[in-house]
């Protein structure tokens, strides 16, 4: 098969460049290791900043997410017993943010892609890049049992952090950055009434718990845990006793009920510099991951395909290849930003079991600037909501 782009990957990063591409009349084809069903039920990210919602709306795909997402104009900070209210939108000149979950992202790109015509390739096995240095390369991959090659311009290697992309960039010139957490992020959804009209992240001398919601009914909320840990060792009841105790308030009790789902993430910080090599680009998680506590990765992967879209129109509009040659470079000034932001953000609102009383009191008096000094909310928020993307120097 022949076709223009050939995408790696079926998550937010692959759906949502394939979307763009088509409304430029490029033509791609994407392929995808798990079958539809998986990538439209594995509950994952809930923050959209602006940038994203706005991008959504942009390829014709944010009707759902504007009737059934949550409009959130601040959030709560807690820790020493007490709660702030960062005002995201008075801070930010109007910004806010929208929950809405990455699966029903996912749903309606899909839907959106079949809409187009064109197939997204599932279940495919056994990857691999050829020639990517050269203006022909290629992917081939295995599907039931046969063997087949795609012949393509470019190759977006959409496949998150696992995938086998950016292993095609020869390690002499691969470029990147590792930082592992000691914490992991235990998640659940659970049928409980919602906690409260805004998230919490909570700061707790037992560990960090945040508060995130679904719809009325369904509520996602996550707890700080040792990454090791094995899910089997935490029951429902082990669970709810460590969300009540880290996000108690004196008058206030947290709704709870049966748990749906749990599972436990790990936490890293990975930058690939060298996001692009010869004829293939690298986007989304494959490039970088966060910690969640910034609620980014999701948000990092459409403006990298904002930029990877806008270079790839240009290209086959007038052959110039000037934004595709600064493709990392403009992506890698938010994503290093938005890097900054999760760290700052997990050292701020996590317990550190290396820290002394010293450190410990540091960590709480940073909380208490943030909340107090208008400088301190603002960098917050204007962060949180999200960095636009710098185009020129
Ligand atoms: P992925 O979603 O990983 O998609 C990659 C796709 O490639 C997958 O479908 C995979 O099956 C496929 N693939 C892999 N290998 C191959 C192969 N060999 N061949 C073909 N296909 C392959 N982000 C936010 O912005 N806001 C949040 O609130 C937020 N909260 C989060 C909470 C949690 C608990 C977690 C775990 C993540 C959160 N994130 C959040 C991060 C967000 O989920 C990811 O950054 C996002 O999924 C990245 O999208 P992607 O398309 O780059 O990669
Ligand atoms: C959610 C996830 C995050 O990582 C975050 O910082 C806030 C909310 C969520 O899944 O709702």
């Amino acid at each position: 098969m022949r076709t223009q782009v050939g995408i790696i990957g079926a998550g937010p990063a692959g759906l949502m460049l394939a979307q763009l591409l088509h409304l430029q009349g490029i033509d791609s084809i994407i392929i995808e290791r798990k079958p539809r069903e998986d990538i439209e039920g594995t509950v994952k990210a809930g923050v959209l900043e602006q940038f994203t919602v706005d991008l959504l709306n942009e390829i014709g795909v944010g009707d759902r997410m504007m009737r059934e997402g949550h409009f959130h104009d601040g959030i709560e900070l807690q820790f020493s017993g007490k709660r702030h209210r960062i005002d995201l939108r008075g801070l930010t000149g109007g910004q806010r943010i929208t929950v809405y979950p990455q699966h029903e992202v996912i749903i309606d790109l899909v839907n959106a892609r079949f809409n187009t015509g064109r197939d997204i390739i599932f279940n495919v096995s056994e990857v691999s890049l050829h020639d990517v240095d050269t203006k022909e390369p290629k992917i081939r991959f295995k599907q039931n049992g046969e063997t087949h090659e795609i012949q393509c311009d470019f190759i977006a290697g959409c496949d998150g952090f696992h995938g086998p992309s950016r292993l095609a960039i020869p390690d002499s010139i691969r470029k990147e950055h590792l930082h592992l957490y000691a914490h992991g992020w235990l998640g659940i959804l659970t049928d409980a009434k919602q906690a409260n009209p805004e998230l919490i992240y909570s700061n707790h001398d037992r560990g960090f718990a945040l508060l995130s919601t679904r719809t009325s009914t369904l509520q996602r909320h996550y707890i700080s845990v040792d990454y090791h840990d094995d899910i089997a060792n935490w029951s429902d009841d082990r669970i709810w006793s460590e969300l009540h105790a880290r996000t108690a308030m004196d008058g206030w009790t947290l709704p709870d009920g049966p748990i749906n789902s749990k599972n436990i993430v790990q936490m890293r910080s990975y930058v690939l510099e060298t996001m692009n090599y010869g004829r293939l680009f690298i986007a989304g998680d494959a490039a970088h991951t966060v910690p969640p506590t910034g609620a980014k990765g999701l948000n990092l992967a459409a403006s990298d395909i904002k930029i990877l879209a806008t270079g790839l129109a240009e290209f086959y509009k007038s052959g110039s290849e000037d934004i595709l040659d600064r493709y990392a470079e403009i992506a890698l000034r938010r994503i290093w930003k938005a890097e900054r932001f999760s760290y700052w953000m997990t050292s701020m609102l996590h317990r550190n079991p290396n820290h002394d009383s010293f450190e410990r009191n540091i960590q709480l008096t940073e909380l208490d600037y943030v909340c107090t000094s208008v400088a301190g909310s603002k960098t917050l928020a204007e962060n949180y909501v999200g960095l636009p993307i710098q185009w020129e120097n």
